[in-house]
């Protein structure tokens, strides 16, 4: 009986002290468990005769329940003490100002946007979107562009290229856009007049180069388009591109394999301190080249020069975001700079449309 006693004593000492729920359960488990100490009492009632058992049965199962509430009591006490625990340190500060939501703290990049707002003016102009492959053959980049396999604009244009196949051939990096025109002109029939848009690539890296950079190409095939359509369709795209009534545009003679005549078309500038401006000063840069769809062009997308012509541009997008929002270093659009794009970058939910303003 004073072994009970003491065992108790201990038990409920022990369980007024322990300090959270899982030291409860362990002291738990150590009395009343399978092996416990209290179940181990238990088990001896069985060796007893039936006088010891019927004074000392009473008395150990007496010492299970109060064990048991003990511990009940005890885990009612400690899961308080945590609710109040945490109560105090989760307490919210609501006149802390509100967080922004990720919807509206993420930033569309320059490029992203400068390409939603070109897709906008072009769509109102009742052009379409084309695309294609980044990873071109030589037919599309080159050949079907009037540029044959011993043609210098092969080497100026610094071309990626894959390794040889068995038949000799190799895939290539797109260049540039145009070789959309020529899947354009060989899936569909005139008159077609689309805009692409895309990611191209060159073996080139300074301020103003980056192995990867951005274009859109413009195509327009009908039987009676000539280059006062290209010339009106660029001075209206600059208008509404560049928010501004006066964009003075310089068109220069070039050369290009793919076009006949060529030209490349120059934006006017100035820089007042770090700030651009368009339409004013005495700077120049070259945003785009352009001109008439070489008849090569043409017959090489089973198409008669004789019934249909048209006029082609590719335009450097980098070139113009950084006109447009006064960026001056290239490179910085490709170094994933949070800062630098919670600078420069825009909304996400403010898309550009021509009824709704291209920028706000
Ligand atoms: N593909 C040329 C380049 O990357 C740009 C270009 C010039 C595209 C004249 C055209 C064009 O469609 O007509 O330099």
């Amino acid at each position: 009986m004073a072994e009970l006693d003491q065992l108790e004593t201990e038990l409920v000492g022990r369980i007024g002290a322990a300090a959270d729920e899982p030291a409860l359960e362990a002291i738990r488990v150590a009395a009343l468990g399978k092996k416990g100490s209290v179940s181990g009492l238990l088990k001896t009632l069985g060796g007893m005769t039936p006088d010891e058992r019927k004074v000392m049965g009473p008395a150990i199962n007496g010492l299970k329940v109060r064990v048991g509430e003990a511990i009940q009591s005890r885990k009612a006490v400690l899961q308080e003490e945590a609710l109040e625990q945490r109560l105090a340190t989760e307490k919210v500060d609501v006149t802390l100002p509100v967080r922004e939501a990720a919807v509206e703290a993420g930033r569309i990049h320059p490029v992203s946007q400068t390409m939603d707002e070109l897709t906008a003016i072009f769509a109102d102009m009742g052009f379409s979107i084309a695309e294609g492959p980044h990873i071109e053959d030589d037919f599309h980049n080159f050949t079907a562009l009037n540029i044959p396999a011993d043609h210098p604009a092969r080497e100026e244009m610094d071309t990626f290229y894959f390794p040889r196949k068995e038949d000799g051939s190799r895939m290539l990096l797109r260049t540039h856009t145009s070789p959309v025109q020529i899947r354009t002109m060989l899936e569909s029939e005139p008159p077609i007049r689309i805009i692409a848009p895309g990611r191209v690539y060159r073996c080139d890296y300074d301020q103003t180069h980056t192995p990867m950079f951005h274009q859109v190409e413009a195509l327009v095939i009908d039987e009676e388009t000539h280059l006062g359509h290209l010339k009106w369709v660029l001075e209206e795209f600059c208008k509404a591109f560049f928010e501004i009534d006066d964009v003075k545009m310089r068109f220069r003679a070039s050369h290009f394999p793919f076009t006949e005549p060529s030209m490349e078309v120059d934006i006017n500038y100035s820089r007042v301190g770090g700030e651009l401006r368009i339409g004013e000063g005495d700077e120049w840069l070259e945003i785009l080249g352009c001109g008439v769809v070489h008849p090569a062009v043409l017959r090489a997308c089973n198409l008669d020069p004789a019934r249909y012509q048209g006029f082609a541009f590719g335009m450097g997008i980098d070139r113009i975001a950084m006109l447009k929002y006064g960026i001056p270093d290239l490179r910085a659009f490709f170094n994933a700079d949070l800062r630098w794009l919670k600078h420069y970058g825009f909304l996400p939910l403010d898309v550009p449309s021509l009824a709704g303003g291209l920028t706000r």
